[in-house]
């Protein structure tokens, strides 16, 4: 959870590095570097903590000359957040500079080691042990392949990095269980933790697999590490536009992100017929199907379950991708795993796919980044197509996995058509509660901007619920709880007290009068209730209301996500990048 980039080119690296830099930011941004070879072949340094125009306001990256150079973005794993842990790493001679993106799991024997042979360290990060190590293999190795091959094997855990090596002026791109992909210019060459960092350059593109390493001057030469040979890769032509990574005139990504709901949902409906029956035809034969996904991914597979519970009248039982462990028994070569992704990297997910697969399991995965681990990995995949997502809490992302999920549970049951009705009217109505955001920035000033709120939803409209509790944790850091309404009386009506805020969503289907009943037993109690439904009723207390359609739970979501984004930049805090999170966690 990191973000690396490395330039190798004709021009100036550093204003290219930095642009790139802040489009990574998304993935850790307690502190960041840069490492540039200069004219007199040396590698200069310059680093901080803080957000990327922080340091740069501190350091000026821009003043550091040279045309090739590698920049990091940290999200603290292994040592605190402070300056001597920032990356890049040099080594003792100064000859190489290294930034990484993963966890080595072994970095505490390694560096005793290396410290014993007379090695200094001036961090407490695990990154720092790679550089040394590789400084001390090359002691030994015939060349710089060679070193970074030993370090592979003597390396356990996820150790992407870019080494600068100051002799040859190359960039020695390695990918270990975290993403890294080459951007192929025009005379020049980047690597990046994301395609959308190099986007503005060029949409060329190698994605590199574990082992393989890729060496970056004028060209670019890509090796396998294990049949130790040189290997041609195929370049793909990413679709994505650099225009969409950028916030085009709204004041946060998350609010261009929701805007853009609309025009992504069509886009997610528009799934590749063959690709879809292919996925269909599988979840058929399958004997068992099981959903995993982490956050709000997770969330996104407790609403489809609900809707194939529905339906097709089978249970396709979601799972937590960090609780994967605990049910790995169900999975056999009988079952289908069904990994919801946006990123496509993440490692609770991938760690589940991965022993999936090794029980003979098939993995179908719903990704958004083309290329991402999660994607390859998979038997069968589709793409949410929903274009980058650069805020870290996932908003369309979220809304075509739901769409997606469902037309398939609609297309399991032979009715697709109708599927694409029920949705193009969802889609209909996120146009129409957009419009409502200034009024939806009212009322959360007004009554919900508290220290505790509550959500209420029954049927789909739970999990629904809890994305909205996950939103406002995230970037609003107001302590909030969704529950099904049924469980208010076994616990949580003790925390009600006059005014209380809880948001009620009451969609007009069979969960309407079960729902009049808890809002009651919250009314009962002085609690204040902000409903969300398609009709007014008396005993709410304020109303956000949305038009009469079939999946009106589905509805429902930008609303929430609205309330959560008004909410945080209410407080002060920058939505787009919530404290302490990153958007891509591939971490365990
Ligand atoms: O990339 P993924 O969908 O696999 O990410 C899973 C979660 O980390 C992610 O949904 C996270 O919960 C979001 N930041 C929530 O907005």
């Amino acid at each position: 959870m990191c973000g690396i980039i490395g330039y190798s080119g004709t021009r100036q690296a550093s204003p290219i590095l930095l642009a790139s830099l802040k489009r990574l930011e998304y993935r850790g941004y307690d502190s960041c570097g840069m490492a540039l070879l200069n004219g007199n072949k040396v590698i200069d340094v310059k680093k901080g903590t803080g957000r990327i125009e922080e340091v740069n306001g501190k350091v000026d990256f821009l003043s550091l000359s040279g045309k090739v150079g590698i920049a990091h973005t940290r999200w603290a794993t292994h040592g605190n957040v402070t300056m001597e842990n920032a990356h890049p790493f040099t080594s003792c001679d100064q000859k190489y500079a290294l930034i990484h993106n993963g966890i080595l799991e072994n970095y505490v024997e390694l560096k005793k080691q290396l410290i014993e042979k007379g090695h200094h360290f001036n961090s407490t990060t695990d990154t720092e042990v790679l550089v040394h190590l590789i400084e001390e293999n090359m002691k030994q190795a015939k060349d710089l392949i060679d070193a970074i091959k030993k370090t592979s094997e003597q390396a356990e855990g996820a150790f992407t990095f870019l080494l600068l090596s100051q002799d040859s002026g190359e960039i020695y791109c390695f990918r270990k269980d975290s993403p890294l992909i080459i951007g192929v210019g025009n005379n020049e060459f980047f690597a990046s933790s994301d395609i959308t960092s190099f986007l503005e350059y060029t949409n060329k593109a190698i994605i590199l697999e574990n082992y393989e390493l890729a060496i970056l001057n004028d060209e670019c030469k890509i090796y396998d590490l294990v049949a130790e040979k040189e290997i041609e890769k195929d370049i793909s032509i990413i679709e994505w536009t650099a225009e969409q990574a950028t916030k085009t005139g709204y004041p946060h990504f998350m609010l261009k992100e929701i805007v853009e709901e609309v025009e992504v949902s069509k886009h997610a409906l528009d799934q590749d017929p063959i690709k879809l029956a292919g996925i269909v035809k599988l979840l058929h034969q399958a004997k068992n199907v099981y959903f995993l996904g982490s956050g709000t991914s997770y969330r996104a597979c407790l609403i489809a379950s609900i809707y194939f519970a529905k339906f097709t009248h089978r249970n396709f039982m979601p799972i937590l991708g960090s609780e994967f462990k605990t049910y790995q028994n169900l999975f056999d070569n009988e079952t289908v795993l069904f990994a919801i992704s946006q990123s496509g990297e993440t490692a609770d997910v991938l760690e589940g796919i991965r022993i999936a697969k090794s029980k003979g399991s098939k993995v179908i995965s719903l990704v958004n980044v083309m290329g991402s681990t999660i994607m390859r990995e998979s038997d069968q995949y589709l793409t949410l197509n929903a274009g980058p997502e650069i805020a870290v809490a996932s908003t369309k992302a979220f809304t075509s996995q739901v769409i997606i999920l469902v037309l398939l549970a609609f297309a399991l049951n032979n009715q697709l058509s109708e599927g694409k009705d029920q949705l193009n009217e969802v889609i209909d109505q996120f146009e129409i509660i957009i419009k409502q955001s200034d009024f939806i920035k009212e009322l959360s000033k007004k009554v919900l901007n508290k220290q505790n709120l509550f959500l209420i939803g029954r049927g789909v409209a739970f999990p629904v619920a809890m994305e909205g509790e996950l939103k406002i944790k995230e970037i609003a850091y107001i302590h909030a709880d969704a529950l099904a309404g049924g469980e208010l009386k076994h616990h949580t009506l003790a925390l009600i007290e006059p005014g209380i805020s809880c948001i009620a969503l009451v969609p007009n289907d069979e969960t309407k009068d079960d729902m009049i009943n808890n809002i009651m037993q919250i009314k009962a109690r002085g609690g204040i209730i902000t409903g969300i439904s398609s009709e007014k009723l008396d005993i709410f207390d304020h109303y956000i209301s949305l038009g009469k359609v079939a999946l009106e739970p589905i509805a429902m979501i930008p609303i929430l996500q609205l309330i959560a984004y008004h909410l945080s930049v209410l407080r002060g805090n920058d939505p787009d990048f919530p404290r302490n999170l990153a958007k891509s966690v591939t971490v365990l």
